[in-house]
């Protein structure tokens, strides 16, 4: 037995390519004291945007708050529905429930595990609002089904991009499609701070200049508040980091579809669901995540050899305590259900070697053969 942790995610080994230039940055900007949006900050916002495509980008504290502060900049208000997907980190709902409107949720395609946009018509509503679908795992949603029913029915569209850093749907980045995106830098993303950071990217001047006040106490003038807004604002020293990690980040997304390949075609043959990609997208393997009835055994049986796995996400949403405790009550959404008992996410990272990938490929291989198989 070769007992080498093999991590889920390696942030050590993400760190040391930057290390020296993120120090030297944080020297910098801490000689300097300009903290409060400061040079870092303002730079960050116009390389993400130029990045993404998009006129704006408007640094915030977190994923959540980027969501927040987009539904609230789109005018969302209590009693408004949102429609959503409950196959997600539970923050899409929170920032729904936090702006105080509804959300209503539906399934997934079972393929790419993203909103199935054909049953956004039947939950709509006089009191619908927003469409706000997730690029789950890094594979954005089918935009164009979306953003034409969001156009006849003339509602917001706000996407979920925080998994999905440089994603790219029918060659348009993630984030440059709907009426606002929602990035996270939470440290484990395919771009991550040491801390906590997030961005809403929007083309609309409107959108971004209410962001802009809503980060900041409602303000646009230092002490003259003409919103009430929130403290939300992204850290100088996060800000700092990003903008060295940002000119990595097509480099690592290149190594993380390389891996995701080596998985697919090694695990071809262990009748596993492997990850789909849409013939339109561009996946940014955020997460590697397999199907399997077994996968409690499978992970426990991994977990053995060193090699650590991760559940994203064991609950949906509509199932969660914190939901149901609200009364928001939910028809069964069966792809969402039946696959929240059966995904697996295993290793993924830009510095997984080969050694290490082949290792994760031998022990699922043999976990099949003779588990399942048997
Ligand atoms: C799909 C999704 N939405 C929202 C968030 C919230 O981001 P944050 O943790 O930065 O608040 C996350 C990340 O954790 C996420 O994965």
């Amino acid at each position: 037995m070769n007992n080498t942790q093999i991590p889920l995610v390696d942030l050590v080994a993400g760190y040391k390519p930057v290390e020296e230039q993120i120090r030297l940055a944080w020297d910098e900007a801490l000689s300097g004291m300009r903290l409060f949006l400061g040079p870092n900050v303002q730079a960050f916002e116009r390389e993400f945007a130029e990045y993404c495509g998009v006129q704006h980008a408007i640094g915030i504290s977190d994923g959540t708050n980027a969501l927040h502060l987009a539904l609230r900049a789109c005018g969302i208000c209590p009693g408004d529905e949102v429609i959503t997907v409950g196959f997600t980190f539970i923050a899409t709902t929170e920032a729904i429930l936090l702006s105080g409107a509804k959300p209503v949720f539906i399934d997934i395609d079972p393929k790419t595990y993203t909103m199935d946009p054909s049953l956004i018509e039947n939950q709509i509503t006089p009191k619908t609002r927003v469409i706000l679908p997730v690029h789950l795992y890094g594979q954005c949603a089918d935009m164009d089904p979306i953003m034409e029913i969001a156009k006849k029915h003339n509602l917001f569209v706000i996407e979920d991009a925080c998994q999905a850093h440089g994603a790219e749907y029918k060659g348009r980045k993630a984030g440059s499609i709907g009426h606002a995106a929602a990035f996270s830098f939470y440290f484990t993303k395919n771009l991550g701070a040491y801390g906590e950071g997030g961005m809403v990217t929007t083309q609309d001047d409107e959108i971004a200049k209410r962001i802009k006040m809503l980060r900041d106490h409602g303000s646009e003038k230092r002490y003259y508040h003409d919103l009430v807004g929130w403290n939300a604002r992204l850290d100088e020293l996060q800000a700092a980091a990003l903008r060295i990690k940002l000119n990595y980040l097509d480099q690592w997304n290149q190594e993380r579809r390389k891996n995701a390949s080596y998985y697919s075609q090694h695990l071809e043959s262990t009748g596993l669901v492997l990850p789909w990609e849409a013939p339109y997208n561009q996946h940014v393997y955020h997460l590697y995540v397999i199907r399997t009835p077994y996968r409690e055994e499978l992970r426990q049986s991994l977990a053995e050899q060193g090699i650590g796995t991760g559940i994203h996400y064991p609950i949906p949403t509509h199932r969660q305590k914190a939901i149901l405790d609200r009364g928001i009550i939910t028809n069964s959404l069966p792809h969402t259900e039946s696959l929240s008992d059966q995904i697996l996410s295993l290793p993924m990272y830009p510095q997984l070697t080969q050694q290490q990938i082949e290792r994760v490929c031998e022990e699922v291989q043999r976990f099949t053969t003779e588990y399942i198989s048997r």
